[in-house]
């Protein structure tokens, strides 16, 4: 009889739930559900779900990540983003399953240039890392074993995204204006999926107990217009299409429903102390993501 644990995935069909399907899946059976098959939003279903399925490991990908939309659409928001990983908490706590989740840089006001450490005070700025900070805080008042991963600025060849959007506006537009003084790390939802299935190989192969919060981001650091230059360079661009002029601009000439922080950056070193990992640099990640046709 196999002993393989059950790992029961959200958001299975996400960014990064779609990377999680196949490196989750050398340490247990995954039962990789999306929203159709489980909606977060209604916690009847959630708790339902959870107590047919019994998993011994719950890794919640799902969000509500629309940050604008999320500004009117609090309520949305708030039950995905807020309630459902409580009520997923819970039912780990029920059940003694470990919980990873994944958070945001937004959970942070933006204010000075240190990178951000786990126990620095939260102050979001938007209703989408208000919502998400709910979220922390309900996981961690469940008592149940839980990691969470905080991350920021995920891409990746598929969904939608910095990247995807960027390949696409400078085929179509001669120049494009892009924010430069948001300053964080593009993180690859690959890089995110791999280090998440080995920190969990390692929290099953010994005594773990170190619970909590984690910043996990791809390495150094670049403004959205930095990105853009990147993703520019590294593109293939036929002879009839010229690639757009990027032309840097402040936040506050490109006012959009939700504020964002200025200084995104993560200060990944607990991750690193506690597991050993750190993810590459957001460049070398970004090269890689993109030889793939
Ligand atoms: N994207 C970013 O830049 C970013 C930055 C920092 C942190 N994060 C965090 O990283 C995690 C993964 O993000 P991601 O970029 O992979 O997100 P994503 O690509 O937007 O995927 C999110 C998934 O959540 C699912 N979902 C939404 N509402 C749901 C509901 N009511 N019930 C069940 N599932 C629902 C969606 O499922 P369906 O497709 O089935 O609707 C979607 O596949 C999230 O916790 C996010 O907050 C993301």
């Amino acid at each position: 009889m196999s002993t393989r644990p059950r790992i029961l995935l959200t958001g299975a069909n996400g960014q990064v739930g779609w990377e999680l399907r196949r490196t989750l899946s050398c340490l247990g059976e995954v039962v990789a559900l999306d929203s159709r098959a489980m909606n977060l939003a209604d916690p009847d279903v959630v708790r339902q779900k959870l107590r047919e399925i019994a998993p011994a490991i719950i890794v919640n990908s799902a969000a509500h990540t629309a940050v604008d939309k999320a500004e009117t659409e609090q309520e949305r928001a708030y039950a995905v983003n807020a309630v459902a990983p409580g009520v997923l908490a819970e039912e780990a706590a029920r059940l003694d399953a470990l919980l990873v989740h994944y958070s945001t840089d937004y959970v942070f006001n933006g204010s000075g240039n240190a990178p951000w450490r786990e126990d620095d005070a939260c102050d979001p700025l938007n209703v989408y890392g208000a919502s998400k900070l709910a979220g922390e805080r309900a996981i961690a008042a469940s008592g149940c074993r839980h990691l969470i991963f905080r991350t920021s600025w995920v891409y990746g060849a598929r969904g939608s995204n910095f990247l995807l959007t960027m390949r696409r506006l400078m085929r179509e537009r001669p120049e494009l204006k892009i924010v430069a003084d948001q300053v964080g790390a593009p993180t690859w939802c690959r890089d995110l999926a791999e280090a998440t299935a080995l920190a969990l190989s390692q929290v099953s192969a010994c005594g773990f107990d170190q619970w909590g919060v984690y910043h996990m981001t791809n390495g150094g650091e670049t403004s959205w217009h930095g990105f853009a230059e990147a993703i520019q360079a590294l593109d293939e661009f036929d002879e009839t299409c010229a690639p757009s002029h990027l032309l840097p601009i402040p936040s506050s000439d490109y006012p959009t429903p939700a504020r964002r922080p200025l200084n995104s950056r993560l200060n990944n070193d607990k991750l690193e102390q506690t597991f050993g990992l750190r993810l590459q640099d957001w460049q070398a990640a970004l090269a890689l993501c993109m030889s793939e046709k």
